[in-house]
């Protein structure tokens, strides 16, 4: 007997069938099987509820009709009625210790999770900063939110290109070529590259602003540029390829690496089929000057216009999105586009994506499924959008600094006599998790207060919390003189067996409390995924490691008899692969044996 890696997933194909046979199924039945709260059972179908009300029939009877026909799941099951028709489900322990055999690994996990996404193809554009300017906290959240993404969606066996859309092109670099050309203090170049080019823009805005015959200038330069002049494309170019690396240095700190990063510039000699492609199929009409283009059925953009060209005739981010769209689809040939922004782009996309659908139909491309996935503002304890305590942006690259200090700080507090050098090295790691969790950990709609002691702590739903748990594992292991990748057991002078083969099914409450949560692992997954929400994931890992704790503090692990000893061996294994497992689909690293 082996339960598939989605036991909800078992269930609905079960209470398809069943409702098949009762003649149901195609008057619309639909099983609806969630996870159920643990005092009720494992899963619960509620479909009779809503189809027998539908139906003007009794919705108990309905439901113990169904549940008649499930005979065959008897055997993994305790099948029980509440309520006014909810089907509950309860795992078995045998069926529990079946699940816990099978999925012993992160490849295992990962082969049981393909979904109806495997094969398919999505590009994620995400991080996407403009260059000439630091990369503050929101590229943090699109960083972090878009890999995770990028993890879960792979692992539900879909191909992932991950894509850096960098800003690199824009009217920005009129002004920042003219001062570039005037005022560069190479010294400062060399020392702090994006400072340096930040005081030049900076410096170029506020004289473009006093004096006309500046600005007037500073577009002089742009239109060079963009008409290809040599001297302006390389400074452009050096100001890009300075920006990147010190982009990069970020990415390589939060372990990102992006498959392609095609940029605004790289569309620039695309844009003008796009104006012919939509002003062929009456999608954009010309206003005064500009191209836009209105959708009638909608409540606000029927009036509010999706400028496409700009009045002076030059291309503008719309153009440019546009142009990626289409790219994306005939180059990749992508199943579906996935940006991650914050929430204020949120009615660039709508007017994109609602323009980009009726662009393709018209034209007979396949239509991608198109998401824009949002994020909240990072707050201060103040409320107030984070800043420096000068009022300046915060730069990543102390605020990862800061989190591996704070980090050194509560490992040495923890662990004062691990030696300097281990110390350095788990508070890298831990000060880097602790930024990222505590973004993914929460629903990204939401803004987030950025309190580095409820970020780095011991306590609650963090990364330090779950990491501790990983190690506090590990060291059940290595106390036992046991390989933390393949646990084994041996009867008095007897041959060691896998903890899997010598383990029975659980028996105390917390050993079976703790295996009907790592069941639920999929499930998680799942929601993750097909939400685009991460925290989902987060928020079972911290349940799974408070499972852990209160079953380790109730059960001795390393006990005399070996049936007892593998099987709680093998809970302690398999919430060490799923921690893992989990942290790793959220972009985290836990490689530490202690901490
Ligand atoms: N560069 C933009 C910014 O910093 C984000 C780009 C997102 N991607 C896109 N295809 N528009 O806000």
């Amino acid at each position: 007997m082996s339960l598939p890696f989605n036991v909800a997933s078992h269930l609905d194909t079960a209470l398809r069938a069943a409702a098949a046979k009762l003649g149901l199924a195609d008057r619309g039945f639909q099983p609806e099987v969630r996870v159920a709260d643990p005092a009720n059972g494992d899963y619960q179908a509620n479909g009779a509820l809503a189809f027998a009300k539908r139906e003007k029939q009794n919705p108990r009877a309905l439901a113990q009709q169904i549940v008649d026909q499930l005979g065959a799941l008897q055997a993994d099951y305790d099948i029980s009625l509440a309520g006014p028709g909810f089907i509950n489900f309860r795992l078995k322990p045998a069926a529990l210790l079946a699940w816990l055999q099978t999925y012993d690994s992160e490849e295992h996990l990962q082969s049981g999770a393909a979904s109806a996404r495997h094969g398919q193809t999505w590009v994620v554009d995400y991080s996407s900063p403009n260059t000439a300017k630091q990369m503050h906290v929101g590229h943090l959240r699109s960083a972090v939110i878009g890999e995770a993404i990028c993890r879960l969606l792979a692992f539900s066996g879909a191909k992932v290109i991950r894509d850096n859309h960098i800003g690199d092109w824009g009217t920005q670099f009129g002004k920042l070529i003219w001062a570039y050309k005037r005022h560069l203090d190479p010294a400062a170049l060399a020392r702090d590259p994006l400072e340096e080019f930040e005081r030049l823009y900076k410096l170029g805005n506020t004289a473009a602003e006093a004096d006309p015959a500046v600005l007037a200038e500073a577009q002089q330069e742009l239109v060079k540029l963009q008409a290809g002049d040599a001297g302006n494309l390389a400074i452009w170019k050096n100001i890009n390829d300075v920006s990147l690396a010190a982009f990069q240095e970020i990415y390589d700190r939060l372990g990102i690496k992006f498959d392609v990063m095609l940029g605004e510039s790289f569309y620039n000699d695309q844009v003008e089929r796009i104006y012919r492609e939509l002003t062929e199929t009456n999608l954009a009409q010309p206003s005064e000057g500009a191209l836009v283009v209105f959708h009638p059925e909608h409540p606000r953009f029927a009036q509010q216009p999706f400028i496409i060209r700009k009045s002076d005739g030059a291309a503008n981010y719309a153009s440019s999105d546009l142009a990626t769209a289409l790219y994306r689809a005939e180059h990749f040939k992508v199943d579906g586009i996935i940006v991650v922004t914050d929430f204020r782009q949120a009615d660039h996309f709508e007017q994109l994506y609602l323009t980009v659908r009726k662009w393709f139909a018209a034209k007979n491309y396949r239509v991608p499924e198109l998401h824009h996935v949002t994020f909240g503002s990072v707050n201060g304890e103040d409320g107030k959008a984070l800043k420096t305590r000068d009022g300046g942006i915060i730069r990543l690259k102390a605020l990862l600094d800061e989190a591996q200090e704070r980090s050194y700080q509560l490992v040495t507090g923890k662990n004062p006599d691990f030696p300097e050098a281990e110390r350095r090295t788990i508070a890298d790691l831990v000060g880097v998790a602790s930024v990222q969790y505590a973004d993914l950990s929460q629903n990204r709609s939401s803004d987030y207060v950025f309190a580095w002691d409820k970020m780095i702590s011991l306590e609650g739903n963090t990364a330090a919390y779950l990491l501790y748990a990983v190690t506090r594992i590990r060291s059940i292991f290595r106390k036992a003189g046991l390989d933390a990748g393949k646990p084994t057991v041996a009867a008095d002078g007897s041959a060691p067996v896998p903890v899997a083969a010598a383990a029975t099914a659980p028996e105390t409450l917390q050993e079976t409390d703790l295996a009907r949560k790592l069941v639920k692992f999929s499930d998680a997954v799942q929601l993750a995924t097909n939400t685009l929400r991460p925290h989902f994931l987060g928020l079972y890992l911290y349940e799974l490691a408070g499972a852990f704790s209160t079953f380790y503090a109730a059960d001795k692990v390393i006990v005399d008899d070996p049936a007892v000893r593998a099987r709680r061996l093998l809970l302690c294994h398999r919430t060490l692969v799923e921690l893992e497992a989990g942290l790793h689909l959220l972009g985290l690293r836990t490689d530490l044996e202690r901490m």
